[in-house]
């Protein structure tokens, strides 16, 4: 296993260039097998989720290659329609094949998701959508096996506890683009990552309206057609580089992304303080004071995403004041804090509630990371800490971040990637 050592407390200034959406790439890798011809995918993010996804689709019979930064998917001939545990166990996005392959065999049988180190993740809401498709659904032996003679269009609301659900909205569009008939799907998830999965579909032949509103409409095709498409840029990636020119007290300019996609996140960063400057594709942020104390509440897009919830406590730990974030998507999502209490930071937990009582400096101290989103906390919190920090067990960025290190050295930071 490796890990970085970070020796913080220098201020980082100058310009990055944003990587490809992990979470835009990983539904597109696997709505091309829905096509019976060749796509590729340009600028894939070099992460080992999308290897991950490799491995699911050569295991499924597809052929696979990476070029350079395109990925060559080749799904014609028959394929496999098992998606075995041992990749499933990896990464959860496996289960976007579930859609895919019901879509394009009417038969599939993907290991059922374990759990995850941010807490209970039900995928209830994907077995309903294929149910109201006309598929049989059931669990046996660790396996979802669902199956369907044929799928009809069905009006559907894919409503969990705490709203919309990302990943079901995708895999039932995966499923219903070449159903027979018209699908309605209400409550249905905005993110841009789920406009982008359209696309890429609408690219391919099928007929979706509404990508990015509560109610997305998918008149079933008969056949989709091989594309070339080039997935967004990844806004969490984005927000995490900005995080890391704010927690520096530094000026940082993140170019070749999309900033409409970052609302929520820039409004929290500017009134912490931060000065920000947009252009058409890129974002600069600037702060020379310590940021203000925040009320942070995570709720699906366009609200403020769960997935920087992490690295905002990380950002808050050095406020001027007292914070509080209530995490709404994933309740447990919480382990960095006792991390990040290592190096000093005042937090508290309340049920779904973090207080994070701001401090004037944070202290280098091993640490370990528990997820993808945690670890980018702790790495952020290195930055900005007085001395050497060990993040151990990066594995988890290297899920989804490209080439952190290197990114953050070409601003300034230092951080050296070591064998544990
Ligand atoms: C996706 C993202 C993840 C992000 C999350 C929320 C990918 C690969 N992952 O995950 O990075 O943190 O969106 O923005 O894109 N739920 C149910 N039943 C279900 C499915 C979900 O109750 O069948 C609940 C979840 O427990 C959670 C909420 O719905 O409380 C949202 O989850 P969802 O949007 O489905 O997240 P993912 O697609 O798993």
């Amino acid at each position: 296993m490796e890990k970085f050592i970070i020796l913080g407390g220098r201020r980082l200034s100058g310009k990055v260039r944003a990587s490809t959406s992990k979470n835009a790439t990983l539904p597109i890798m696997a709505a091309s097998l829905l096509s019976e011809e060749p796509t590729i995918i340009k600028n894939a993010p070099k992460l080992t989720d999308v290897e991950t996804m490799m491995e699911m689709l050569t295991a499924l019979g597809v052929k696979v290659k990476k070029e350079g930064k395109n990925l060559y998917i080749d799904p014609s001939g028959r394929l496999n329609p098992e998606a075995p545990y041992e990749i499933v166990k990896r990464m959860r996005a496996s289960y976007y094949v579930l859609g895919s392959l019901l879509g394009r065999m009417r038969r599939a049988k993907v290991a059922f998701p374990g759990g995850c180190a941010i807490g209970p993740r039900p995928i209830d809401l994907h077995l309903k959508g294929m149910e109201r498709l006309g598929a049989k659904v059931k669990i046996e032996h660790g396996f979802i096996i669902a199956e369907a003679s044929s799928l009809k269009g069905a009006e559907m609301t894919l409503e969990g506890p705490s709203g919309s659900s990302v990943g079901a909205t995708c895999n039932v569009m995966l499923a219903a683009t070449l159903a027979k008939g018209r699908t309605v799907i209400r409550c249905a998830a905005c993110e841009p990552e789920v406009v982008d999965l359209a696309s890429f579909l609408n690219k391919m032949g099928a007929k979706i309206r509404g990508a990015g509103t509560p109610v997305i409409t998918i008149d079933g095709v008969k056949r989709l057609k091989g594309v070339e498409y080039k997935p967004i840029p990844d806004r969490i990636e984005t927000a995490t580089l900005l995080v890391a020119g704010v927690i520096t007290r530094g000026e940082v300019e993140v170019t070749h992304c999309i900033p409409e996609h970052l609302r929520s996140v820039l409004e929290k960063l500017e009134e912490a303080g931060a000065e920000i400057e947009l252009s058409k594709n890129s974002i600069r942020v600037r702060i020379s004071e310590r940021p203000k104390s925040l009320r942070i509440t995570t709720a699906p897009y366009p609200g403020f995403p769960t997935d920087m919830q992490a690295q905002f406590m990380a950002l808050l730990s050095l406020a001027s004041n007292t914070s509080i974030i209530t995490e709404t998507i994933f309740e447990a999502r919480f382990l960095h804090a006792l991390e990040l209490g290592r190096m000093g930071a005042d937090i508290t937990l309340e049920a779904n509630r973090a207080i994070i009582k701001g401090v004037e400096k944070l202290t280098g101290a091993p640490v370990m990371a528990s997820d993808l989103r945690a670890s980018a906390a702790l790495v952020l919190a290195g930055l900005a800490a007085e001395g050497r920090t060990d993040v151990s067990r990066i594995y988890h960025l290297d899920r989804g971040y490209e080439h952190l290190e290197k990114k953050l050295n070409s601003l300034g930071a230092s951080i050296r990637r070591e064998e544990e």
